[in-house]
């Protein structure tokens, strides 16, 4: 029998300060209109004071292990994927360790910025399958806020902060990761991009991003790594259940879609209300669809996410 990683549960969540298009318009030369026809967002949550990267991811994790049906005690591992980590170290999954009360197990930070979910499930199934831990969570969390130039129009209406989370488990069965792909070329670093950081300007730094070579980058590639997936496991399209992306603009979930053949109706969508949360976006929307009853137990998921780096990758999972 085959040892795969099972999502037990899943968790999700957000800041408490919902801010809207009309919102930022006050901030910035910009609308509603140029917003959602451009990237379909319409809403994203901004972290407020106590709001932080770990406290978030907290909080999802409890709601995945109230969902899963375990104690935090009998988590093994803790993988956080994040690009805004509440401090430069320790890794902020040893604060989310902390704050869930888990004594002992392995905890540290996955940063692959966008695709970070994807690499954390990534690193966690192999270590599951590998022997390493029974039990993990896997988490996406971020404060994109806190790196967004507020005086940058073309950047500061597309982020928002939250968190997701999954509690995987090593059983033997049909169900479970199928397969991961994943995939960074550095020669794009340019085009996604933090302007600082401890060893080079020592501050934080704002996002920049070239957004139109971005978005052609991600239609391409983000098709690619699906078809990938999907041939490792000897599935088809005909096979996917749902699509679970990375949440960066309406436009690229609807182009991806057709170049595979897809219904807009088989995707999970959540960037209207979230905006890009970056590592978040794609546990946060599957716990939306899980919570929502889209997502039921049997079905075949592709998860897939790209951003900065680039970084990409896919997930096929039977839920
Ligand atoms: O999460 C990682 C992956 N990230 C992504 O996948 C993001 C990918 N890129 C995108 O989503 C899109 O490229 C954007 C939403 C960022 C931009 O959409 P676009 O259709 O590519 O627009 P553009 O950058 O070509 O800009 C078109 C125009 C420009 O004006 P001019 O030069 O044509 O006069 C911009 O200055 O829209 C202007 N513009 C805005 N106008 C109103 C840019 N931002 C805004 C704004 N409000 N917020």
């Amino acid at each position: 029998m085959t040892l795969r990683s099972v999502i037990l549960g899943t968790g999700s969540a957000l800041p408490a300060r919902r801010v809207s298009n009309d919102d930022l318009a006050q901030r910035v030369d910009t609308s509603d209109e140029w917003i959602v026809a451009r990237t379909g967002i319409r809403f994203r949550h901004l972290a407020g004071d106590g709001e932080t990267t770990a406290s978030l991811a907290a909080a999802a994790a409890r709601k995945a292990l109230d969902a899963a049906g375990v104690e935090p005690a009998s988590i093994d591992l803790i993988i956080l994927a994040t690009a805004t980590p509440d401090q430069t170290f320790p890794a902020s999954a040893t604060k989310v360790q902390a704050l869930l009360g888990v004594d002992d197990c392995i905890a540290f930070d996955v940063a692959a910025v966008c695709s970070g979910f994807l690499y954390a499930l990534s690193v966690a199934d192999a270590m599951i399958r590998g022997g390493n831990a029974r039990r993990a969570l896997v988490i996406g969390a971020e404060t994109m806020s806190s790196l967004i130039d507020w005086e940058d129009r073309t950047t500061c209406v597309l982020f928002g902060d939250g968190a997701g989370a999954v509690v995987l488990e090593g059983q033997t069965g049909a169900a479970g990761i199928l397969s991961t792909k994943l995939h960074a070329d550095g020669r794009h670093n340019e085009l996604l991009y933090v302007d600082g950081g401890p060893s080079t300007t020592r501050t934080v730094g704002h996002i920049r991003m070239k957004g139109s070579e971005v978005f052609r980058h991600a239609v391409v590639n983000l098709a690619t790594v699906m078809t990938e997936v999907l041939a490792d496991t000897g599935l088809t399209t005909q096979d996917i259940d749902w699509v679970v992306p990375h949440q960066a603009n309406a436009r690229i979930l609807d182009a991806t879609a057709r170049k595979l053949g897809l219904t807009p109706e088989q995707v999970v969508v959540t960037v209207d209300q979230h905006a890009n949360t970056s590592a978040a976006s794609v546990p946060l929307a599957l716990d939306t669809a899980v919570r929502d009853g889209r997502i039921q137990r049997g079905q075949l998921l592709v998860l897939e996410a790209m951003g900065g780096g680039f970084t990409w990758g896919a997930a096929a999972i039977r839920y």
